[in-house]
């Protein structure tokens, strides 16, 4: 048998719990690793609460967890270029926080020697969101690009990957969070009434795209500061994005763009903030903490 943090009926942080589940072994094209880290999201307090029923389907004990990093530990069947042993970073779906956990092949990059599990634990899912996103919305050199959310897990991400390809940022948070984001690369602003003109203000050239990165109203704005629509974007807001008419951002993840943007942390381009790590047996409160909407870069779970 082995351990996994999973949930057994919808509801509350409280419902999370540590059970028993049988051994997984690596099947073809699968590689088994035993996980030393795993990033917590908002999805995955969606779908333990229930809100995403009819979309996600959950098996109960339904496990938790899209992004983790660990250690190979099997390796199954016409599986090359891996062994046991090799330190990884990975994305899955909905199974990421368990003593070990099976994976295809195809969804797994090395960790880079010397990132600390807690980084390469968050890197997988809020990275390749980032990088889908601001690819969709076609961010390049010399624009000047509106993030909202810029504080939180995506966000953090999608700043500096916009400055990475050249653009300037303007990103949205709550002013506790404001040097945190100059720090990132971007210029500040708080979000809220008046969000418009004080973004004129600070980008007075104006704001070629926007992303939507918080899920919550970002889209009316963004559509009174950015001319053309299909450069106006969102990643949380599906009620919004039906309502304006503008784009759920969303493609698939893959080992290629993963591998990019660990290298970009490897190159000390990227960097990850962690604002708090909890062991996994502490799963609901790092839930309750992602749950808050005010988490400045990521919670992770680590192995004990
Ligand atoms: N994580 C993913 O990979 C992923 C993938 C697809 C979609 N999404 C969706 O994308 C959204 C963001 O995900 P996330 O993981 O980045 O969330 P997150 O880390 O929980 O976001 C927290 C951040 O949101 C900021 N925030 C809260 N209210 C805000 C507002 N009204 N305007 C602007 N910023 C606000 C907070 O800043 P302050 O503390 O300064 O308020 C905080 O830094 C969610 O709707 C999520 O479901 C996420």
């Amino acid at each position: 048998m082995s351990k996994a943090v999973a949930f057994s009926r919808y509801g509350g942080p409280e419902v999370l719990e540590t059970v028993e589940i049988e051994e997984p072994h690596a099947g073809p094209g699968e590689l088994r690793v035993r996980v030393r880290a795993a990033g917590v999201q908002p999805f995955d307090t969606a779908v333990r609460r229930g809100d995403v029923k009819g979309y996600v389907e959950v098996s109960f004990p339904q496990t938790v967890g899209n992004e983790f990093a660990g250690v190979v530990d099997e390796v199954g069947e016409g599986v090359t270029g891996w062994e046991a042993g090799a330190e990884v970073i990975a994305f899955t779906s909905m199974n990421a926080c368990g003593e070990v956990v099976t994976v295809s092949d195809q969804n797994v990059v090395a960790k880079p020697p010397g990132m600390p599990w807690e980084h390469a634990g968050v890197l997988s899912v809020c990275g390749q969101t980032a990088h889908i996103a601001l690819s969709a919305l076609k961010v390049g050199a010399g624009d000047t690009v509106l993030i909202h959310g810029a504080a939180g897990g995506v966000g953090t991400m999608a700043v500096q990957l916009a400055r990475e390809w050249g653009a300037a940022v303007v990103g949205t948070a709550s002013e506790r969070n404001h040097d945190y984001l100059r720090d990132l690369g971007a210029v500040p602003v708080a979000y809220g009434p008046g969000l418009v003109d004080r973004v004129r203000e600070l980008a007075p050239q104006g704001v070629d795209a926007a992303l939507d990165a918080a899920g919550r109203d970002a889209i009316a704005p963004s559509l009174e500061l950015v001319e053309d629509r299909g450069r106006v974007g969102t990643i949380g807001d599906y009620v919004g994005s039906r309502q304006h008419g503008v784009a759920m951002l969303g493609g698939t993840r893959t080992a290629a763009r993963l591998a990019e943007l660990t290298q970009l942390y490897a190159d000390g381009k990227l960097r990850i903030h962690v604002q708090r790590a909890y062991p996994f047996a502490e799963a609901a409160l790092a839930h309750r903490e992602v749950e808050t909407g005010h988490v400045r870069g990521k919670v992770v779970l680590v192995a004990d």
